[in-house]
C-alpha cells in the first residue's frame, strides 16, 4: 500500500470515480480541486487550490508518491481558458512534483491527443500525437512533459489516452473508444504499481472495434473487464450526419471548424 496519492480534479466527474478505488490503495489520499469538495473516506484530506499557485500545490505534494492528475478543462475551447487550465497549470504540476520528489504522475490525456488519425487505421500506443483540437494540442503537450520529466528528471509519466468514461456506450462512435469507470479505476491502479518510465496507454474497455492496440497497457497488467460488444446491435446505427466527423477518430472534434479542400471522404 501507498503511503500518499495525490488526485488532482477530484471535484470533477471522472475525478469522482477514481476517489473510492484510490482511498483503498494509499495510507492518505489527497484530493485537490479548484472547486469546493469534501473529504469522504477517513484517509481523505481535501485541498481547494489551482493547480497555478505554486506556493499552495508545493505544501498539497510534500512527501506524496504519486499523482492521479485529472484535473483539467475536459473538452474545445478558446486558447486562454486552455492555456491556464491543461498548460499553466500542468507544466505549474509537473515542477512542484519534481521539487516535492514525487515518484510518478498517472494523468488523463485523450483520444483527441490522436482524433485526426483515420478511423480505418489501428494505432499503437508509440503512434505519433495526431491532436484533432487545441484541446487535443494540450493533451500533446501534456504527454511532451511527462516525456521530458521522465527522461530528465527519472519522473515516472503514465499517460492515459482516454476514449469516452461513462456508464455505458450511447452512440455508435463509443462502440469504439468506450471505457467503464471501473476499467479506467482498474488500469489507474496498474499505472500505480507497475515498473515503467514513460508510458503512453490507450484508456478503453475491451471493445472488438476499438480503434488502439493496448498492448503495452496488457503487459503491464490491464485486464479491463468490460466490453461494448454488447451494445453493437442497439447503437451501430447511431452515427452522425457529417462524413467529417464519421472519417476521423475525433469525431465532432475533428470536423469542428474542419475547412481542409483536399479531404475527400473514404
Ligand atoms: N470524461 C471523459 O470521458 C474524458 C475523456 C478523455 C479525457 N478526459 C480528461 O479527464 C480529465 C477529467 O475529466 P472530467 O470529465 O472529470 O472533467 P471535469 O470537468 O468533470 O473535472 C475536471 C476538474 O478539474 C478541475 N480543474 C480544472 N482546472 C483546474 C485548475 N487549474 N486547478 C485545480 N483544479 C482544476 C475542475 O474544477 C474540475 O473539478 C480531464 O483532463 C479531461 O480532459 C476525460
Amino acid at each position: 500500500m501507498l503511503d500518499c496519492i495525490v488526485l488532482t480534479g477530484a471535484a470533477g466527474r471522472l475525478g469522482r470515480a477514481l476517489r473510492p478505488a484510490l482511498a483503498a490503495s494509499c495510507k492518505e489520499l489527497r484530493l485537490l480541486d479548484q472547486s469546493p469538495l469534501a473529504a469522504g473516506h477517513a484517509n481523505e484530506t481535501a485541498f481547494q487550490l489551482d493547480l497555478n499557485d505554486q506556493a499552495v500545490l508545493a505544501g498539497a505534494l510534500a512527501g506524496a508518491n504519486a499523482v492521479v492528475h485529472f484535473a483539467g478543462y475536459p473538452r474545445e475551447a478558446d486558447w486562454p481558458t486552455l492555456l491556464a487550465a491543461n498548460v499553466a497549470g500542468v507544466a505549474s504540476l509537473w515542477e512542484a512534483a519534481r521539487v516535492a520528489g514525487v515518484g510518478r504522475i498517472l494523468y488523463a490525456s485523450s483520444n483527441h491527443a490522436v482524433g485526426m488519425y483515420p478511423r480505418s487505421e489501428k494505432l499503437s500506443q508509440g503512434a505519433l500525437p495526431g491532436p484533432d483540437s487545441r484541446y487535443g494540442v494540450t493533451k500533446v503537450f501534456m504527454e511532451s512533459l511527462a516525456s521530458l520529466y521522465a527522461a530528465k528528471h527519472g519522473l515516472r509519466g503514465f499517460g492515459i489516452r482516454i476514449g469516452h468514461c461513462a456508464p455505458q456506450p450511447s452512440d455508435a462512435r463509443m462502440l469504439s473508444h468506450w471505457i467503464h469507470p471501473e476499467d479506467l479505476s482498474a488500469l489507474v491502479q496498474v499505472g500505480l504499481r507497475a515498473e515503467y518510465e514513460n508510458e503512453y496507454v490507450y484508456g478503453v474497455s475491451n471493445n472488438s472495434r476499438s480503434w488502439w492496440s493496448n498492448d503495452r497497457a496488457e503487459a503491464l497488467g490491464y485486464r479491463p473487464a468490460h466490453s461494448a460488444d454488447a451494445f453493437i446491435d442497439s447503437l451501430q446505427a447511431q452515427t452522425s450526419a457529417s462524413p467529417v466527423a464519421e472519417h476521423f477518430q475525433g469525431g465532432s472534434f475533428a470536423a469542428a471548424e474542419f475547412d481542409n479542400p483536399r479531404f475527400r471522404a473514404d
